[in-house]
């Protein structure tokens, strides 16, 4: 079970809603989190919709290279907590309005991939069908972050179809080989650990480490190529 499905499921997600968006909106209706949990929904349905592209993509790209592209795919919904503390960092009231309009990753869809040269046959594969939009991209793989960070970003917009309307919606798309990805995860375990001093060393450790995980990927994407060369 993924995390939207345990807030989904969780009896009390109504009221967990209400408490943690409590100062935002009293005077808020029924109504209001109605329009909330439709909408959250909508998201959902949308990060399905990503998912299955890319699973279609990987049954596809894996009778053609005779290997698997994807190596895992991580999905989820931001909670009520992360969606009020980003929308508070913008200055932005709690609003289904600004929910839309200035929240790019309530849906988020994070695609593991075997080689450096899978993120990039993906990314174009999903880009080029015609129901996605694509709204931006963030190539931290070719332009890494400074603190080594790498991975391929995309925002995009993907229709779902209702009963009785089509919706676009947003999702935050994160590509990445299994090293930048065990490289993320680590880093950012470390990074937010509590009651730590993150130091000047620590960072150049991490650093260090990004560099090393690149390498990774650059023998085994060399080895790959040289195993596919001597196939016949
Ligand atoms: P957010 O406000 O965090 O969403 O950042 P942003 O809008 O500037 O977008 P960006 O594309 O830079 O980052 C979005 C997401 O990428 C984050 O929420 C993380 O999941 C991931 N990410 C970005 N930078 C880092 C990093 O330095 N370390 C790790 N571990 N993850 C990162
Ligand atoms: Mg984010």
């Amino acid at each position: 079970m993924n995390i939207s499905d345990s807030f989904k499921n969780s009896k009390s997600s109504k009221n967990y809603v209400k408490t943690i968006f409590n100062d935002d909106v009293l005077g808020k209706t029924k109504e209001w989190f109605e329009n909330y949990t439709k909408i959250m929904a909508y998201y959902r349905c949308a990060m399905m919709e990503i998912e299955t592209k890319f699973n279609v993509l990987n049954e596809e790209f894996s009778l053609q290279l005779d290997r698997n592209p994807i190596n895992g795919i991580k999905t989820r919904i931001k909670n009520p907590l992360s969606l009020k503390e980003k929308l508070d960092r913008k200055n932005l009231a709690v609003t289904i309005e600004n929910i839309e309009e200035h929240i790019n990753d309530v849906a988020g869809v994070r695609v593991i991939c075997s080689f450096p040269e899978d993120v990039y046959t993906l990314a174009d594969a999903l880009l080029s069908q015609d129901d996605i939009t694509l709204i931006e991209t963030k190539d931290y793989i070719k332009n890494p972050k400074p603190n080594g960070y790498r991975s391929l970003h995309l925002i995009v917009s993907v229709p779902i179809f209702l009963a009785k309307e089509k919706r676009s919606m947003k999702v935050e798309i994160q590509l990445r080989t299994i090293a930048m990805d065990s490289w993320a995860s680590l880093e950012h375990q470390l990074r937010y650990k509590k009651d730590t001093d993150f130091t000047e060393e620590m960072a150049k450790e991490l650093l260090y480490c990004a560099r090393l995980s690149s390498e990774l990927d650059e023998k085994m994407d060399n080895l790959r190529k040289q195993i596919q060369s001597s196939k016949i």
